[in-house]
């Protein structure tokens, strides 16, 4: 934790890169942990792999899981965590360059976060998968609730534009691999680095700038960092907080 400290403190220009561990001590599964949503989901929803959930294919077949998933997440009215608010108050101090999440639980923002990517896109727009016609959350979110699918004027699924597989992700995603952010430490929060091409920024920053991973549970990239810590997220912010002057 010191030397992760150290690094912290001395860093400038962060690059955070954060997945669905920054925000289990919310109330959000992450996916592949031990309690994660693909070993529970895949029962509850009867899929046929536990993918299946974001899945642009099964999706189209049946729309019914990704929306009761998508409800059961709004109506626990979530708030963002420690380690949320530790990264806003690292930007509010001026030493973040950019935070690029995973997540689409729109908790970095509920922290107060701007210098933000959502590279698996957010529930902010949707899309209608026949005409394209574009949608606010605020348009579908009473079916959502009310446990009926939305649908365009045309007739067709509308799906709110978070990334499934199968789909690109946001083209500010793109430019970022190709032209990354100022950075001096890349700071990688709560995830298993195992879905590309997301990871791919955050694993070819760390071959390139000094590279911090704090997460739970061994991932298969810890050997291309300069510094892991298994540590839960939420006692590492507390940790920082009390350590770092002014955050
Ligand atoms: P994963 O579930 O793959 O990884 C989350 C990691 O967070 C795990 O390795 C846990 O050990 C760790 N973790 C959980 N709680 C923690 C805590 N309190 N403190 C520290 N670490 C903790 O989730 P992601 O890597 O975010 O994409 O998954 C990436 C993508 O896979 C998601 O964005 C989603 C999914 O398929 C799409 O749906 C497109």
């Amino acid at each position: 934790m010191e030397t992760a400290l150290d690094l912290l403190g001395a860093a400038e220009k962060i690059v955070v890169f954060t997945g669905a561990g920054i925000s289990t001590n919310c109330g959000v599964q992450d996916f592949r942990g031990p309690e994660g949503l693909y070993k529970t989901a895949e029962e509850k929803y009867h899929l046929p792999y536990p993918e299946a959930l974001f899945d642009m294919d099964y999706f189209r077949r049946d729309p019914h899981p990704f929306f009761d998933l998508t409800k059961n997440m709004f109506l626990l009215d979530l708030l963002p965590s420690l380690c949320h608010k530790l990264v806003f108050r690292l930007e509010q101090q001026g030493r973040i360059s950019l935070v690029v999440t995973q997540n689409i639980d729109m908790l970095h923002q509920k922290a107060g976060s701007i210098k933000l990517m959502e590279c698996h896109g957010s529930y902010e727009q949707a899309h209608c998968l026949g005409c394209r016609k574009e949608y606010l959350l605020k348009d579908i979110e009473e079916s959502i609730m009310n446990d009926v699918v939305p649908r365009c004027s045309c007739g067709a699924v509308v799906k709110p534009d978070v990334v499934f597989f199968g789909e690109n992700l946001p083209d500010d995603f793109y430019r970022i691999l190709e032209n990354p952010p100022p950075c001096d430490l890349i700071l990688i929060l709560g995830t298993s680095l195992n879905v590309q091409p997301a990871s791919l920024f955050a694993l070819e920053m760390a071959a390139k700038v000094p590279s911090l991973l704090v997460n739970l549970q061994r991932t298969d990239y810890d050997s291309q960092m300069d510094l892991v810590l298994h540590s839960d997220l939420d006692l590492f912010a507390d940790y920082m907080m009390k350590k770092l002057p002014q955050v």
